[in-house]
């Protein structure tokens, strides 16, 4: 097996690599002045179990987007292939556009179809890092190749234990139970989840619906992704009129795209993210995550 930093997740890579002691090798990526991508591998590759490590997000960094990025796999999968490799494995810490899991305008693009089957044409394997299912039940809804979907949800049991005893867990939307109540119910700690509104990208409105003591309590706002922070934002300032008065959110993809970061720590919480996306709230390290189910 040989584990293969892309682009945007060459430590993570390394990490994943040295827990499991195989080799590793980075992609050598080129952007060209007019934005087209050359990619290469530095590894003999024939008769080789290949692993891409590669999330997806725009980095200003490297200046790729996610668009870049995806093309990268397609043609690092294709090349790898193409070199005798016996087969190929992505393994995403974030993989993009399960929000656009439906057609929610006559006429719009149903992305994750879509970008599904660029990644069934060219790989063998997928294993994704907590992806947002929401409206698709499983990744099966679209991958047609074999796939597997991992949990942060007990690293954040953990960190949440590890860091507050009179801890309450809340989701900010139904979508969220899948890590905010299965996270409280790990750490045997109450929970709710609220009930959301989204009126456009930057828009939402939340409400409790249940009656909870939350002034001496630790509040943690448990969700998959934070984006632009205007979920948790309005959820800050809905449970502070309840008298909620501490709270760390923890978002197992951190986004944090138009300052999200800036503005939710200006409404008094701290920010924890897992390091799916690299970032300066990355507390949570999945590393061991992927490794084990490599392993496996
Ligand atoms: C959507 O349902 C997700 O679970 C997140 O709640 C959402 O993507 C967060 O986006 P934002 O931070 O832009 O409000």
């Amino acid at each position: 097996m040989i584990i293969v930093g892309c682009s945007n997740s060459t430590n993570i890579a390394k990490r994943i690599a040295r827990i499991l002691g195989k080799t590793y090798s980075e992609l050598s990526v080129q952007k060209f002045p007019d934005g087209e991508l050359n990619i290469r591998f530095t590894e003999k590759l024939k008769a080789k179990d290949i692993v891409l490590v590669q999330s997806f997000y725009n980095n200003k960094k490297t200046k790729m987007s996610i668009n870049d990025q995806l093309m990268e796999v397609f043609f690092a999968a294709r090349t790898a292939k193409h070199l005798g490799a016996k087969s190929v494995t992505l393994a995403s810490p974030y993989f993009p556009y399960f929000r656009q899991d439906k057609e929610f305008h006559p006429g719009e693009c149903l992305s994750i179809k879509v970008v599904a089957h660029m990644m069934n044409e060219c790989l063998n394997k997928i294993l994704v890092v907590d992806p947002h299912l929401h409206r698709l039940k499983t990744m099966y809804d679209v991958f047609t190749i074999r796939s597997k979907t991992l949990t942060a949800n007990d690293l954040i049991a953990d960190y949440i234990k590890k860091h507050d005893g009179n801890a309450i867990i809340i989701g900010p939307d139904w979508e969220s139970y899948r890590w905010a109540e299965k996270t409280a119910h790990k750490i045997g700690c109450e929970s709710a989840i609220l009930q959301k509104t989204r009126y456009g990208a930057r828009e939402v409105k939340v409400r409790l619906n249940k009656k909870m003591d939350l002034k001496n309590k630790h509040i943690f706002l448990v969700d998959d992704i934070i984006s632009t922070g205007h979920t948790i934002l309005e959820t800050i300032k809905d449970l502070k009129k309840l008298g909620g008065k501490r709270f760390t959110a923890i978002g197992i993809h951190g986004l944090l795209v138009e300052g999200a970061l800036q503005k939710l720590r200006k409404a008094g919480a701290t920010v924890i993210t897992t390091n799916t996306i690299v970032g300066a709230t990355n507390k949570i390290d999945i590393a061991h995550l992927i490794a084990d189910a490599l392993e496996k």
